[in-house]
């Protein structure tokens, strides 16, 4: 049986990488061999990609497509074989993402990104997606106690509210796998909903 596919998605400084291995844990301590990684990147091919995309100055159609590049290689080296095995696979950022940021973001058309998107990965789809929901303005704050800021992260509050809506549109069209995770609270209560979520699939 194909096993499950869960992403993590929001903001810059919204929560994902914070609770991505607390979410492993549980579903290892019940039984579920689980892979856990991340976009862009999750191979090495991708990983370089990576850099070049959070550090280096480019158009939006390169960006798409180095994205999407980048998955390319992720889905068919790690993702697909690790849900053809039945292992559960946690990816912190996947298409949403992409939707969100170069999407509503960046203003890029949308259906040259359903495309790429048909292309890379026609019909693999996150079985549950966590949206960490918080304001702009929080994560930032979160961010700027944390780390230097990459090319994304030195976006404007604008840009990433723009994003937010981005995430808000795809929570609602695909409201079937989207849980909407309240990330302006402390990170145990964080945690709960995330957990509450899962519990309530029986995962
Ligand atoms: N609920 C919370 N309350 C306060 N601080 C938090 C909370 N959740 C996470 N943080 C802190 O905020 C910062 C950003 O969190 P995290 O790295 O998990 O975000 P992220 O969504 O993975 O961001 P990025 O997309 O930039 O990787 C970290 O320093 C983390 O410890
Ligand atoms: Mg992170």
């Amino acid at each position: 049986m194909r096993g499950r596919f869960i992403t993590f998605e929001g903001i810059d400084g919204a929560g994902k990488s914070t609770h991505i291995e607390p979410v492993a844990e549980q579903l290892r301590a019940s039984g579920h061999t689980v892979v856990v990684t991340r976009e862009p990147g999750g191979t090495p091919l991708a990983e370089r990609l990576r850099e070049l995309l959070l550090n280096a100055p480019m158009d939006a159609l390169t960006e798409a497509l180095l994205v999407f590049a980048a998955r390319r290689d992720h889905v068919q080296q790690v993702i697909a074989p690790a849900l053809a095995r039945g292992d559960t696979v946690l990816c912190d950022r996947f298409t949403d993402a992409t939707f969100a940021y170069q999407g509503a973001g960046r203003g890029f058309d949308s259906a040259v990104l359903k495309t790429l998107e048909s292309w890379v990965h026609a019909e693999l789809q996150p079985d549950l997606t966590f949206w960490f929901d918080v304001s702009a303005e929080q994560a930032a704050e979160r961010l700027a106690a944390a780390r230097t800021p990459d090319r994304f992260e030195q976006q404007d509050a604008t840009f990433f509210s723009r994003v937010s809506d981005g995430y808000r549109v795809r929570a609602e069209t695909y409201s079937q796998r989207f849980v909407r995770i309240d990330s302006s609270v402390d990170r145990d209560a964080v945690s709960r909903q995330v957990m509450t979520a899962l519990a309530g699939r029986c995962w």
